[in-house]
């Protein structure tokens, strides 16, 4: 197993490779495990003899009416402050759960015991916890760190193809923006990391954790540095919700398209735009979209990232770094058609 530190208020934990089948180490006894219907249905097993709370599956299920049924529940279990919420499952799980942990009784303790690719590199970690709102993504919100997080590597096994491979696109994503060795590494390792090969994804999933963790060191409340995680997000979360993708597949065509008006800019070269996309290709996501602008455009102006006509656009100089440049919603339109 191995340890790493998040710095920030609070301040968490991260573990990698522990999980469920060792929850009675990782959570104090008073515990209520949140969890979703696939995961209790797989795992449920681990979870015997629990306080346990469901939310609903997908992204439909991140309502504001979710994080009230949690606090019914709670209600019910009479959750007191010395309670620890223990989020089991992918990001939809992790946002709701600690959320209504983070508000409930004016926040309660809570940790993570991810179970999605895409939870373990990127949603249960960072403290940003919330719901979506009229069709927003992730417009009410909070952040604040959970005491833990835990990347389980075991439950990753009934994880559907589908969904794996939505993790691996946050996985290019860190690797596109802060970490060119990575991004090699992947490129080197896309089959193994495909057929789940557990010493590569583990090398693969601690890097990504150390590196957001960095992120979340340097600026926890998002206010500069902590915006570059947002790659490919500004037009993957209009897609999202558009096209009913998954979270990594939308953030896939979103980096596409963010890497091709990198090239417009000068910024990026044309054959490093070509590997981007390679890869992505190479881990089963979406690389192309035929684009509705007059849907979408509405939608990314809306993004919570935009200051008056301005969007904060996160772009590539070269592969390994990224950078935050301001662009009218004219110039997207314009580069996207
Ligand atoms: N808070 C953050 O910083 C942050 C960062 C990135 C993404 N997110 C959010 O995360 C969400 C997406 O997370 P996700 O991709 O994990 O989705 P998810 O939570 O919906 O999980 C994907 C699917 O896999 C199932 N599942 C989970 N674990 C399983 C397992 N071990 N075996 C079998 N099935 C399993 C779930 O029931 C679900 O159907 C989005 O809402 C996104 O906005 C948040
Ligand atoms: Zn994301």
């Amino acid at each position: 197993m191995e340890r790493l530190k998040v710095e920030g208020e609070g301040g968490s934990e991260i573990l990698l490779g522990i999980g469920l089948a060792s929850l009675a180490s990782l959570a104090p006894a008073d515990r209520i495990l949140v969890t979703d219907a696939n995961v209790r249905h797989h795992w449920g097993h681990l979870m015997e003899g629990e306080r346990v709370l469901e939310v609903g599956l997908g992204e439909n299920a991140k309502t504001l009416s979710a994080v009230e049924s949690l606090y019914e529940g709670l209600l019910r279990f009479e959750a007191d402050r010395s309670t620890c919420i223990v989020g089991v499952g992918g990001g939809i799980v992790c946002d709701v759960a600690g959320f209504a942990a983070s508000t409930y009784l004016r926040g309660l303790d809570f940790g993570f015991i991810a179970t999605t690719l895409l939870a373990q590199v990127d949603a249960s970690v960072g403290g940003k916890n919330g719901v979506n709102f009229h069709g927003l993504k992730n417009h009410v919100g909070i952040i604040r760190q959970p005491r833990f997080v835990a990347c389980d590597f075991q439950c990753l096994e009934t994880l559907p193809d589908r969904e794996y491979a939505s993790g691996l696109a946050e996985l290019v994503k860190i690797a596109a923006i802060a970490d060119a060795s990575l991004f090699a590494f992947l490129e080197a390792q896309v089959e193994a990391l495909r057929n789940r090969d557990r010493s590569c994804l583990e090398k693969a999933v601690a890097r990504a954790v150390a590196l957001k963790a960095h992120f979340v060191a340097v600026d926890e409340q998002e206010r500069g540095e902590r915006k570059k995680l947002n790659f490919g997000h500004t037009l993957g979360h209009a897609l999202e919700s558009h096209l009913g993708l998954r979270h990594g597949e939308a953030v896939s065509l979103g980096m596409v398209a963010a890497a091709e008006l990198s090239v417009k800019r000068g910024l990026l070269a044309p054959h490093e735009a070509q590997r981007l996309t390679a890869l992505l290709d190479r881990c089963g996501l979406p690389t192309r979209v035929a684009l509705d602008l007059d849907a979408l455009l509405p939608l990314m102006a809306r993004d919570k990232k935009r200051q008056g006509r301005h969007l904060a656009f996160v772009l590539l100089q070269g592969l390994g770094h990224g950078v935050i440049q301001h662009l009218e919603v004219a110039e997207l339109r314009e580069a996207l058609s």
